[in-house]
């Protein structure tokens, strides 16, 4: 079933007509239907979304708008994706739009690892505050929106987690049913538990995300199921908006570095576009640099770039206790070396000891957030390290997932379990000081107190700025 742009008649004054087409990234071609898989019928590559009217608005008018909506109680407005709609491609009816009160996400400053690496200027813009506690939910809204509109009945996804979880909730409140396909034993309960109670037929599948996803691809061709992934360019429009929503945050002054994780590498892709429109708008007077991270057992873009200076992707066996990006084979490599490329961003991988100790870091910030998102401040040590990022610059680090997206990882870290018999058992004695293991005890006065006592003498107490 082709999937049709064109709409009948805007049915309410607050939404634009539909004007979006599809353009492919490899041999531009334009088209106003995209075919199930989303790729280009020309030459097999993928497809973004592009509008010609974007371009003629008034900058100085959508700050005003934007600004404005964030006082009204339409629901539209309240959704912080919706809220700049006046740059997403355009539903037919306000009626469609399938929203949990997405976005309008936290911009929270990090004292203490200000302090550590000597960034003077370092805050993290926190996804993980969206409704299901990923950065997914920004793409999901609009993703599901177009597939509610198109009469879509079935909704599909593969998944290290986070997409899955989305996809179910934002199912469940469009009236439609989901399909999630998983890599059994490869991906947290919390989040495997969110699919479950937002209603999805959950597979737990005996391969990886990237087998995973090459069923997907292959289910699309087969059943009219519609497919959520982040190779449904609809997803990223969503996506964009956490650019928008970062630079209004900091007043329309653009950071010098925004840093994100990098896994099937949609989000930096969709951020990188964000930034290219906002420039070419006139919202912002220069680009950030957009810096991608890996963990190093899941580097297919670092390779990627290394090996094959970004002309061809090179696949990887992946395997990193961050689940959420344990992918291989990258879906949107080549949009996140545009990107790169664009914005002048550096890509690294850093290692499951400096993983772990980011994330510890982040969580004594008061902040918390999942293994995947850790990789943003490890990775920026490094990128300091190597004089690429300046301390007195201002950078962005993206949180993806909330803290309790992977309570496993971090009980096994208090507990000193999370490298026990590996090769790294040695080595993480390092860590010892950032864990805090729980403490079981008689249920006396005495007890607590010398539990108090102790903590006293062993640690000093957590500064704040
Ligand atoms: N951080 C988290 C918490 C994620 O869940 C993901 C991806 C990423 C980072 C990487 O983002 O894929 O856009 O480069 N999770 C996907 C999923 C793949 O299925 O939930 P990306």
């Amino acid at each position: 079933m082709p999937f049709s742009t064109t709409s009948e008649k805007a049915s309410e004054p607050s939404l634009p007509q539909a004007t979006f087409r599809f353009r492919c990234i490899g041999c531009a071609s334009v088209t106003a239907a995209a075919p199930q898989d989303f790729r280009c019928c020309e030459c097999g590559n993928l497809l973004e979304i592009t509008d010609s009217t974007w371009n003629s608005r008034n900058p100085v008018a959508l700050k005003t708008l934007w600004r404005e909506r964030r006082t009204l109680n339409e629901s539209l407005d309240l959704s912080g994706v919706w809220r700049f709609r006046d740059l997403l491609p355009a539903p037919q009816s306000e009626r469609q739009v399938v929203t949990l009160r997405e976005g309008n996400t936290p911009l929270y400053d990090l004292p203490q690892s200000s302090r550590t690496t000597g960034v003077q200027s370092l805050f993290a813009k926190h996804q993980g505050m969206n409704p299901t506690g990923s950065f997914k939910d920004a793409g999901m809204t609009v993703a599901a929106t177009f597939a509610r509109q198109a009469g879509y009945g079935w909704v599909a996804c593969a998944s290290t987690g986070n997409t899955s979880a989305s996809m179910a909730a934002y199912a469940a409140r469009g009236g439609m049913r989901s399909l999630v396909l998983v890599p059994e034993g490869k991906i947290s309960w919390s989040k495997l538990s969110q699919a479950l109670d937002y209603g999805a037929l959950t597979c737990q599948l005996r391969t990886d995300f990237d087998g995973c996803l090459r069923l997907l691809q292959e289910l699309v061709k087969r059943a009219p199921v519609y497919q959520l992934n982040s190779i449904n360019p609809f997803r990223l429009e969503g996506q964009k908006t956490l650019a928008f929503e970062l630079l209004e945050q900091l007043d329309w002054e653009p950071p010098d570095h925004i840093i994100v994780p990098g896994g099937n590498l949609g989000n930096s892709s969709a951020i990188g576009k964000a930034l290219l429109e906002t420039l070419e708008l006139g919202l912002i007077p220069r680009l950030p640099k957009l810096s991608v991270i890996q963990a190093e057992g899941a580097n297919a873009l670092v390779r990627t770039l290394r090996e094959a200076d970004g002309k061809h992707l090179v696949s990887v066996q992946a395997e990193t206790r961050a689940t959420a990006i344990r992918i291989g084979n990258p879906a949107s490599w080549e949009k996140a070396v545009k990107v790169l490329q664009a914005t002048g961003g550096a890509c690294e991988q850093v290692s499951e000891l400096e993983i772990a100790q980011a994330k510890a870091e982040i969580g004594a910030e008061g902040i918390g957030c999942e293994p995947a998102s850790a990789v943003t401040l490890a990775g920026l040590k490094k990128l300091v390290r190597q004089g690429f990022v300046k301390r007195e610059e201002t950078v962005i680090l993206v949180l993806t997932g909330n803290l309790l997206k992977d309570p496993d990882f971090t009980m096994e870290f208090h507990r000193g379990d999370l490298f026990k018999g590996t090769a790294l058992e040695h080595e993480s004695a390092s860590l010892n000081p950032l864990r805090h293991p729980p403490v079981i005890l008689d249920a006396t006065l005495d007890a607590v107190i010398k539990a108090l006592e102790q903590a006293e003498k062993s640690g000093p107490t957590p500064s704040s700025a």
